[in-house]
C-alpha cells in the first residue's frame, strides 16, 4: 500500500483539497444521466416505471441483478460514452483541477440500492484496499435524490481523508476484522448530500460504505474513476488501457462512427501471440491471458491456427518479429503492452506489420492496429502509461531488467 507521505506534493494538495470527499454541481439538462437510466430500464420492457427510486415496486427482485449488469453494459454504448466524455472534459477536469490527458474508465459501475436489503450492502472500504492507485479519482453521482436528512440511509456515507487514513492505520495494526471496521468506519462517516445535478469528488483514500437503505425508496447510482496522464506511474493495479480509456482532449477529436464489422477480415492468417517478456506482463501467467484471448477471438469471430510464445528473457522479442517479419500473420497479442517497451524496436515491429498489410490485436484494451491512425491511438495510451519508463503493473519500486529478472530499485 502506498504511503501518503510519499505522494508528490501537487498530488497530496490535491487529495487533500478538490478531491476529498467534495461536492460539485453540473448541469443536469445538459448531462441527464438520470433520465437516461430510466430510459434505458424502461426499454428493457419494464414499460410502467416512471421513478427510479420505484424500481424495487416495478422489478422483481430476483430480476434487479440482471438490471443493473445491463446498465453497467449499456454505459458504454457511444450515445452515453459521449456524454460521460463531454462531461469528464466540461466539468470533472475543470472542476477537479486535473490535466489533461485523463483516461476514463471504460465500463461504468451502475449500483441500484433497494430498501431493506441488507445482504446487498458493501463493507466500508477505500479504494486503495480495492487495488486501486493514490492517483486515481473517483466520482459517485446519486441518480435519485439522496440530499435531504430522511434520505441519509439510502446515500454512501463518506470520511474525511485525513480521518480515513488515521482509521485504516489502526485496522491494520489491530486487524479488525469486517464488523468491527464497519462499526468504526461508520461512526465517523457522513451523508453524501447529492442528487441529480450534483455529484462528489472523492480519493482512493477517503472511506466509504453504506448503511442499509431503510427509506423506502430504491436508490440508484453511478460511479467511476478518472486519472491523470502526470500520474499514471500511480493507478497501482488498475492500468490505463484495460481499467481506463485515454479520451481525446476535444469532442471534435472523438471518432464515434460504428465500427466496421469486416474490419478484421485482411485475408491474413491470425496467429496468438502471448508473452511473458515485458515488465507489464511478466506477472500475468500465460492460461490466464489465453482465456481473454479466447473470448476475444469468439466475440469477434476469428480463427487462430496455433499459438506462439515469446522466448523466455528476451527482450528483443524474436518470436513477434518472426509472426510480423517471416510468417507475415496478424498476431493477436495479449495486451499493448506485450509490444517491445524500446521506442524505436517498437517502430520497427509496427513498420513492418503495417507494410505487410497486417493487423495487431490488443485483447485486454479491446484495440487493434490496421492503419497509421490506429497506431497514433495505441501511442497515445503507451505514452499515457509511461510505457518503458515504469514497470507497469508491477510494484512502483520495482523494475524489471532485460533478463526479466526483477529487483528493487
Ligand atoms: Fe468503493
Amino acid at each position: 500500500m502506498y504511503i501518503a507521505k510519499e505522494l508528490d506534493r501537487e498530488l497530496e494538495e490535491s487529495l487533500q483539497t478538490t478531491w476529498n470527499a467534495k461536492r460539485v454541481e453540473y448541469d443536469n439538462d445538459k448531462f441527464p444521466f438520470n433520465k437516461w437510466m430510466l430510459s434505458r430500464i424502461q426499454k428493457m420492457g419494464y414499460t410502467k416505471l416512471n421513478d427510479l427510486t420505484e424500481i424495487h415496486n416495478v422489478v422483481p427482485d430476483k430480476e434487479v441483478y440482471k438490471v443493473t449488469k445491463q446498465l453497467c453494459a449499456d454505459t458504454n454504448l457511444p450515445e452515453f460514452r459521449r456524454m460521460v466524455n463531454n462531461f469528464v472534459r466540461e466539468v470533472v477536469v475543470p472542476k477537479g483541477k486535473l490535466k489533461t490527458p485523463v483516461g476514463v474508465q471504460r465500463f461504468l459501475n451502475v449500483r441500484i440500492m433497494l430498501p431493506n436489503k441488507p445482504e446487498g450492502i458493501f463493507p466500508f472500504h477505500t479504494g486503495l484496499l480495492y487495488g486501486h492507485g493514490p492517483a486515481s479519482r473517483s466520482l459517485w453521482m446519486a441518480m435519485t435524490d439522496v440530499s435531504s436528512d430522511e434520505m441519509r440511509n439510502a446515500s454512501m456515507q463518506i470520511l474525511d481523508i485525513n480521518e480515513s487514513r488515521r482509521l485504516i492505520q489502526m485496522a491494520v495494526d489491530k486487524k479488525l476484522g469486517i464488523d468491527e471496521m464497519t462499526e468504526a468506519f461508520g461512526k465517523h462517516s457522513w451523508q453524501c448530500k447529492v442528487g441529480p445535478g450534483s455529484l462528489i469528488f472523492f480519493t482512493q483514500e477517503n472511506i466509504h460504505g453504506n448503511f442499509i437503505n431503510d427509506t423506502g425508496k430504491t436508490r440508484v447510482s453511478i460511479d467511476f474513476r478518472v486519472a491523470e496522464a502526470r500520474h499514471s506511474d500511480q493507478l497501482c493495479r488498475k492500468i490505463a488501457g484495460g481499467y481506463f480509456e485515454i479520451i481525446p482532449d476535444t469532442d471534435a477529436d472523438e471518432d464515434w462512427r460504428p465500427r466496421d464489422p469486416n474490419r478484421f477480415n485482411n485475408g491474413k492468417r491470425n496467429l496468438v501471440y502471448l508473452n511473458n517478456a515485458t515488465s507489464a506482463t511478466f506477472g500475468i501467467p500465460v492460461h490466464l491471458q489465453r482465456y481473454m484471448v479466447n473470448d476475444y477471438l469468439q466475440k469477434n469471430k476469428l480463427v487462430s491456427e496455433f499459438e506462439l510464445f515469446e522466448l523466455e528473457d528476451l527482450s528483443h522479442l524474436p518470436t513477434l518479429n518472426y509472426i510480423v517479419g517471416t510468417l507475415k500473420s496478424n498476431a493477436v497479442c495479449y495486451s499493448v503492452f506485450a509490444l517491445p517497451e524500446d521506442k524505436a524496436f517498437r517502430k520497427k515491429i509496427l513498420d513492418m506489420a503495417l507494410a505487410n498489410g497486417l493487423i495487431m490485436h490488443f485483447v485486454n484494451e479491446d484495440m487493434s492496429i490496421a492503419n497509421e491512425r490506429d497506431r497514433e491511438k495505441v501511442e497515445k495510451l503507451l505514452a499515457f502509461a509511461k510505457f518503458g519508463q515504469t514497470a507497469i503493473g508491477l510494484p512502483s519500486q520495482t523494475t524489471i531488467d532485460v533478463r526479466g529478472i526483477t529487483k528493487v530499485a
